[in-house]
């Protein structure tokens, strides 16, 4: 059977998550890697055994061989990137947030349709074990109507720097970078609503807090204390056309106790706890009942995620499986980003 053969965008820390992952799968040829620093490029395709480096993605996409890209890029990239392989005739997985701007989602949309190209967004989460347990529970009616969600990943001192605290290739901050995951996660889970309005606040209070001392935190490899444009706390109250909605708070820095995350959803007949535990609460013959699955990791792991996605993603090429996560799931989140951050601005609630 023939093999893909794959691409890879972008060769920073994300990038061994999907090379990784694309080496462990036997349909899969790696062809090629490009990054900006032509050295990061060399080192990985030395690293996964890929025959082509380039530093500009345009050469790269007008290569006939590849077939599929994995774009890892810095956010403010992913559509236009995205865009030129559709129409280049490569199918595409595209990192998280698909895009900053709504326009320019809307723009990758069209590409998408007039390409006949796959397009798979890379929310990872939804590729979980427990997140596809949970999702079983939800199709077959366990947990009923789900009415409210409630998220939330609050790092007391966990600003990245270098391009994530650089609103002008991030997009934003907290919300950009981990909100997405979570909000993702939960809309997913609740079927996927339209979202209706959208009441926000963003907080530029602590700055990056590289004055702490004696705890060590991520940073990003060009980090720079002096330079964060970015918001350190970001929360959102999503109203759903269908009624539902969705509580959601994220920083990268914030004057509490410990790092915490917390992901629910609640449904009329059961909720779940999806992290940090994979727990479903319930009730049955007058009596609650709170159910543990039995599955391998009952939080999220990294690598099970990624394994996942990219295995999908593949077969969704091959023709074998359906998207599970589309660009116009892409949208919908870009829609819900976007509109925290206009609310913020107005001090109102934003209509859609
Ligand atoms: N799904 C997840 O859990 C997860 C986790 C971390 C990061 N991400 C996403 O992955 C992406 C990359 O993040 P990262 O942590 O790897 O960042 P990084 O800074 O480590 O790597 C980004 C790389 O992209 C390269 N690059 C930027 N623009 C380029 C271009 N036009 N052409 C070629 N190369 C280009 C940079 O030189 C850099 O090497 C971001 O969109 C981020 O949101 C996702």
């Amino acid at each position: 059977m023939s093999t893909l053969k794959i691409a890879v965008i972008g060769a920073g820390s994300i990038s061994s998550a999907h090379l990784n992952s694309y080496a462990k799968n036997p349909d899969v040829e790696l062809v090629a890697i490009c990054d900006l620093v032509e050295e990061r490029a060399r080192r990985a395709a030395d690293q996964y055994g890929a025959r082509k480096v380039y530093t500009d993605y345009r050469e790269l996409l007008a290569d006939s061989e590849i077939e599929a890209v994995s774009i890892c890029t810095w956010n403010n990239t992913h559509v236009e990137i995205s865009i030129a392989a559709l129409d280049a005739g490569k199918h595409v997985l595209v990192e998280k947030p698909m895009s900053t701007d709504i326009g320019k989602a809307l723009e990758l949309q069209e590409a998408v349709k007039r390409s006949g190209k796959k397009l798979q967004v890379g929310f990872v989460r939804r590729y979980s074990g427990s997140a596809k347990v949970l999702k079983q529970f939800i199709d077959a009616g366990d947990l009923g109507d789900i009415y409210y969600a409630k998220a939330s990943i609050l790092r007391r001192l966990g600003n990245p720097g270098g391009w994530f605290s650089d609103r002008d290739r991030s997009g934003g901050g907290p919300l950009m970078d981990i909100g997405v995951h979570i909000i993702d996660l939960c809309w997913y889970m609740m079927g996927r609503p339209k979202v209706k309005s959208v009441s926000g606040n963003t907080y530029h209070k602590l700055g990056n807090r590289s004055n702490i001392q004696n705890l060590s935190f991520y940073q990003a490899a060009d980090y720079d204390a002096s330079k964060n444009t970015v918001e350190d706390l970001a929360n959102a109250l999503i109203r759903f056309e269908n009624g539902a909605s969705l509580f959601v708070d994220v920083s990268f820095t914030l004057h509490q106790k410990n790092t915490v995350s917390s992901v629910n959803i609640y449904g009329d007949k059961g909720g779940a706890e999806i992290e940090p535990d994979f727990v479903i609460a319930t009730e049955k013959h007058n009596t609650i009942l709170n159910i543990q699955p039995q599955i391998d990791y009952t939080g999220f792991h990294f690598e099970e995620g990624f394994q996942n996605e990219i295995n999908h993603f593949v077969n969704c090429c091959l023709g074998r499986a359906e998207l599970i996560s589309p660009v116009e799931d892409g949208l919908e989140i870009t829609k819900i980003l976007c509109g925290i951050y206009e609310s913020s601005v107005k001090g109102e609630e934003v209509h859609f």
